[in-house]
């Protein structure tokens, strides 16, 4: 048995598949809406969107976190936009009204069709997971619970974070890349690349030469020995708790990443796909209260023009070569002994894009 190869080009450069991935991976899988603080009060809503469908997330009266396609079940008007707080959800064409459970209320003049009966009438329901404060959707009505996809995950990043109930977004950052999604989330889940381009994670706190990825359920888990812990470049205290002086981050197939730094720093990457050659990276960062803003804000200015920046131009160099005639899938570099110039996480991921295409 030779060699595993790397992904045909076609993966990443025709729109077909991309067609193909929409109805498939990208609705049939946990994706992240958006975070539970969004939805504080009773009729809070807010608009997202997942596999080019538009939908919404709200706290309904029964303080129930729901989520529905955003569209009237009329004649198919957009339901709400943005985001904000409404006691009732009114269509803005002829002024259907829906509870925040999703159930029609009343329409006008509808009681004067014979045998119209409301109850009938309700939006379409998706799935929604709150997974440690953050929202998770999944278009499919079958998919199995989150903890079944990533198992002990949860569990995890509640100890590496335990402030993760009381935390909230502080810091958004956007990365526009000219490449296909899988191209970036395949950079972001191998640190072969590591050593050569991104010299201030790899010298830096991470002992990189102690970096390993492995698959957990449909999580890839990266793990690492920390090291110059007193240079970090804020101030942690590492006796304050069992994994205060750790780094580790869980991808969780196929859109989002979450990474935690030495002092239990919270960040996020969330992919969004926007056709078969653009994606769009969105950096998050967290914090109770808005505590520790400036700090944060100043990890996040580092964090974009080091590994961040380093990573578009890998990444968009990689979707230019695979446009090229030129290009032959190569053997991937996958060592037994797993270990940071190893490419054995490559392996799995590409198993999983492919079945998510049945090839
Ligand atoms: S389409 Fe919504 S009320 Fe007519
Ligand atoms: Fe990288």
């Amino acid at each position: 048995m030779g060699p595993v190869l790397s992904l045909d080009a076609r993966f990443y450069t025709d729109p077909l598949i991309y067609k193909k991935e929409l109805r498939g991976v990208l609705s049939q899988t946990w994706q992240f809406a958006g975070h539970v603080s969004q939805l504080d009060t009773t009729g809070d809503y807010f608009t997202f969107s997942i596999a080019g469908e538009n939908l919404f997330c709200v706290r309904t009266s029964e303080n129930q976190i729901k989520g529905f396609y955003n569209v009237c079940q009329h004649r198919g008007h957009e339901l709400v936009k943005g985001s904000g707080n409404a006691a009732v959800l009114v269509c803005p064409y002829h002024a259907w009204t829906y509870e925040l459970n999703g159930q029609l209320r009343s329409g006008p003049n509808i009681k004067s069709v014979p045998g119209f009966d409301v109850s009938t009438v309700c939006l379409t329901e998706i799935k929604i997971e709150e997974f440690c404060g953050f929202l998770f959707a999944n278009l499919d009505p079958l998919a199995k619970p989150m903890d079944e996809w990533f198992p002990s995950v949860r569990r995890e990043l509640s100890s590496f974070v335990p402030q993760i109930a009381q935390l909230k977004p502080i810091e958004w950052v956007e990365v526009p890349e000219k490449c296909n999604w899988k191209v970036s989330v395949e950079n972001y889940s191998e640190c072969y690349h590591c050593q050569l381009n991104h010299p201030t994670f790899a010298n830096g706190i991470v002992n990189a030469k102690t970096y390993d990825i492995q698959p957990q359920g449909y999580c890839l888990r990266h793990t690492t020995e920390c090291q110059n812990l007193d240079k970090m470049s804020y101030p942690i205290d590492v006796n304050a708790n069992e994994y205060a002086g750790h780094y580790s981050s869980w991808f969780l197939w196929p859109l989002m990443s979450f990474q935690v730094y030495p002092g239990n720093v919270l960040n996020t990457y969330h992919w969004r796909a926007i056709d078969h050659e653009n994606v769009v990276v969105w950096r998050g960062w967290y914090s109770v209260d808005g505590s520790d803003a400036d700090m944060l804000h100043s990890l996040a200015v580092q964090d974009r023009q080091t590994t961040v920046e380093e990573d578009i131009h890998l990444v968009e160099s990689v979707q230019r070569g695979l446009n090229s005639r030129g290009y032959v899938p190569g053997p991937l570099v996958v060592d037994p002994q797993c270990g940071v110039k190893s490419e054995h996480s490559i392996q799995v991921l590409q198993q999983w894009m492919r079945e998510s295409v049945n090839e």
